[in-house]
């Protein structure tokens, strides 16, 4: 049967993620070791899991109101004020979601119309384009660069707007890059958004993982909380990507917009994980702490010895990546990718899966034990030498 007539062109102009690709490339390549997988090697801790099974044994199995359960929006609440000083009301502008891939959804699909022009910084995440796509919006990428340690530039961001430009994307800390934007930085941004009335969504599911600088979130900059819609989660942090469970911050007035998309998509997430994620919040300050210093100490060892083994790689600031380039090799990064993974048995991922200027580059993530690390730096010297650079 010929599905492509019934197939909705909106559909056939997304991809499968390349990020993906390689994942399943691994594990035909016998004893490889795979830096391609942005999800903690910490299983969840002990307690949120037990929390999950209370809800099951208490029969905690029912719908919970669309926006989250309340007990869950207070503690998202009082964990965003006691963090990170910002203010949202639990009973009108929290949501919880199906992770931050569905808050991401939901958020540009209720704020783009056909034609609206999406601003995203990159190199970033791999899902904010095909949201657009579906959306019927149009994507204006806007390149950051090494020699900028991968921050978003205000001129460069002036130089991409047009008067179709509605929404801008703030992915930091990024993934792939590990950049993190200082205060100062985000002010100088903020200027832009103002003088172009735009709208912000800010990705900040990498909040807790920032390394010798703090986090600064977007809506915390003067006149930023009323023009930004802040997303965040409990993968990264929490070591529970499996869990689905993340969060959408934003004023009355957009949040009850959001919600009614919300609503018609998943209804609401899964109950269980809203119980254990309630424990996060409550008691898993310590087991971020201590996860935290096992990435930071990884994230030292792979820089610095990326640098050594001669991929030149800016020191990650943030979440869990680090993005040497691949340039003095003569390959690409497609090239470079294939041929480590064949050739010397370790995974990563191309940079052009998070843009075209990621080319030259390739992401590793080093949230995998530090034997394998030491290991797959071994290999990546072995084959860096046999292609004589
Ligand atoms: C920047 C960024 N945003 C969002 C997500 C999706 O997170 P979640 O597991 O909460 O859907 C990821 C996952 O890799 C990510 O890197």
């Amino acid at each position: 049967m010929d599905y492509g007539k019934y197939v909705a062109k909106r559909a056939k102009d997304i991809e499968i993620s390349t990020i993906r690709f390689f994942f399943n490339m691994v594990n035909e390549v016998e004893g490889a070791i795979s830096l391609c997988i942005g999800e903690p090697d910490f299983t969840t801790p002990e307690h949120i899991n037990k929390a999950a099974v209370r809800a099951l044994e208490n029969g905690q199995t029912f719908y919970t109101p669309n926006a989250g359960l309340p007990e869950l929006r207070n503690e998202i609440s009082d964990y965003l004020k006691r963090r990170f000083n910002l203010e949202y009301n639990p009973k009108s502008e929290i949501i919880v979601t199906i992770g931050a891939s569905q808050a991401i959804d939901v958020a540009i699909r209720s704020l783009v119309e056909p034609e609206d022009e999406v601003l995203i910084p990159q190199p970033s995440f791999v899902a904010y384009k095909p949201c657009t796509t579906l959306a019927g919006g149009r994507t204006v990428c806007v390149p950051t660069y090494i020699e900028d340690e991968f921050i978003l530039r205000p001129d460069v961001l002036e130089k991409y707007i047009t008067d179709k430009s509605k929404v801008l994307i703030m992915p930091y800390p990024n993934n792939p890059t590990g950049a993190v934007m200082t205060k100062e930085q985000l002010e100088e941004i903020a200027e832009v958004v103002k003088k172009h009335d735009l709208i912000v969504i800010t990705d900040e599911i990498y909040c807790e993982l920032t390394y010798g600088v703090d986090h600064t979130p977007f809506a915390s900059i003067p006149g930023m909380w009323e023009r930004t819609v802040t997303i965040s989660g409990f993968s990264k942090s929490y070591a529970m990507t499996g869990w689905r469970l993340g969060y959408i911050g934003a004023p009355e007035g957009l949040a009850s917009e959001l919600l009614k998309v919300h609503q018609y998509n998943v209804t609401c997430a899964a109950s269980m994980c809203q119980y254990a994620a309630v424990e996060a919040l409550k008691n898993g300050d310590d087991d971020v702490k201590k996860m935290k210093m096992e990435y930071d100490k990884r994230r030292r060892f792979l820089f610095e010895s990326l640098n050594e083994i001669g991929l030149e790689c800016f020191e990650p600031k943030g979440a869990f990546y680090a993005f040497p380039s691949i340039q003095n090799t003569g390959l690409n990064s497609q090239e470079f990718a294939e041929r480590l993974l064949k050739e010397a048995r370790v995974a990563v991922v191309p940079g052009t899966a998070f843009g075209e200027n990621g080319e030259g580059f390739v992401r590793m993530a080093y949230s995998t034990s530090m034997e394998n690390l030491q290991e797959a730096v071994e290999r990546i010297k072995g084959f860096i030498k046999k292609i004589n650079i």
